[in-house]
């Protein structure tokens, strides 16, 4: 028998997880319902997620509610998508607040419908006092639209002669990017079945472990996450090095 003791996820909690919300076009069609009850569905499944990544002490959750890419959507969805983000705020505002969890978004949010961000920004203001629990939620978000946002910043400042180039790394890069203050994930789950990036924290994903579930993102539940978790803590993270020799008898 095998006497080591199992690794306890609660020893090896991804401090950061973020998730790649995917599923919900697909949860309505096999019940014959429209895409946007598949969103709606999905947005109460944040809930319950959120929930759980507190109880297993998941300080940030980042989840991806909307991409660059996705205004490419009819605009019928888009604008749905819009509304549910604000009808979803005006009701869940306050379990954030109940359960002191910070709102936080990456993204470029300026694009947003008035009536979208306005509750967003507030509740951003409500919350911001908040310290050990994140909610991250990245809308009108891409990796290449941010990093062009930070090479913008960075020409200007070199252009104004506050920046050096040869004084620039990675720290100071890190430092422009939305995720500024935020640390990097230690595990990104992409539900639905899908096994790709869709240009979603590309940068700051560079080391986190990946996690892909078949389970359509309004059936992904406690149980789901907490088994990702429990994947996430048996895996050895080596970040290049070599890995540990067992150490030499005496
Ligand atoms: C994810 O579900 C939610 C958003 C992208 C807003 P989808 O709408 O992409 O669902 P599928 O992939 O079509 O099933
Ligand atoms: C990624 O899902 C974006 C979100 C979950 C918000 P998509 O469904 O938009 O990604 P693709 O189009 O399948 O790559
Ligand atoms: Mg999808």
């Amino acid at each position: 028998m095998n006497d080591l003791p199992e690794v306890s996820p609660a020893r090896n909690i991804p401090r950061h997880t973020a998730i790649i919300m995917d599923g919900n076009g697909r949860w309505a069609r096999q019940r014959g319902l429209p895409r946007v009850l598949g969103h709606e569905r999905g947005g109460e499944n944040l809930l319950r997620i959120v929930e759980a990544a507190g109880d297993l002490g998941i300080e940030f959750l980042t989840v991806y509610a909307f991409s660059v890419e996705n205004w490419q959507r009819p605009d019928e969805e888009v604008s749905s998508l819009m509304r549910l983000l604000e009808s979803y705020l005006s009701r869940h505002a306050e379990t954030l607040v109940k359960r002191q969890v910070r709102l936080r978004v990456i993204g470029d949010i300026d694009a947003l419908p008035e009536h979208a961000r306005r509750p967003l920004l507030e509740t951003i203001q409500a919350t911001k006092s908040f310290t050990g629990k994140n909610l991250v939620l990245a809308l009108n978000y891409g990796s290449r639209a941010e990093l062009v946002r930070v090479a913008q910043g960075i020409a200007r400042d070199a252009r104004n002669g506050t920046l050096a180039p040869e004084s620039l790394d990675w720290e100071n890069i890190a430092a422009r990017l939305d995720t500024a203050g935020i640390p990097d994930p230690d595990l990104v789950i992409r539900t639905s079945g899908e096994i790709r990036l869709s240009n979603f924290l590309l940068l700051q994903a560079a080391y986190a472990e990946w996690y892909f579930s078949p389970v359509l993102w309004p059936d992904f539940d406690a149980a789901c996450l907490a088994e990702a978790v429990r994947d996430y803590s048996r895996r050895n993270r080596r970040f290049g090095k070599a890995p540990a020799l067992p150490a030499p008898a005496l």
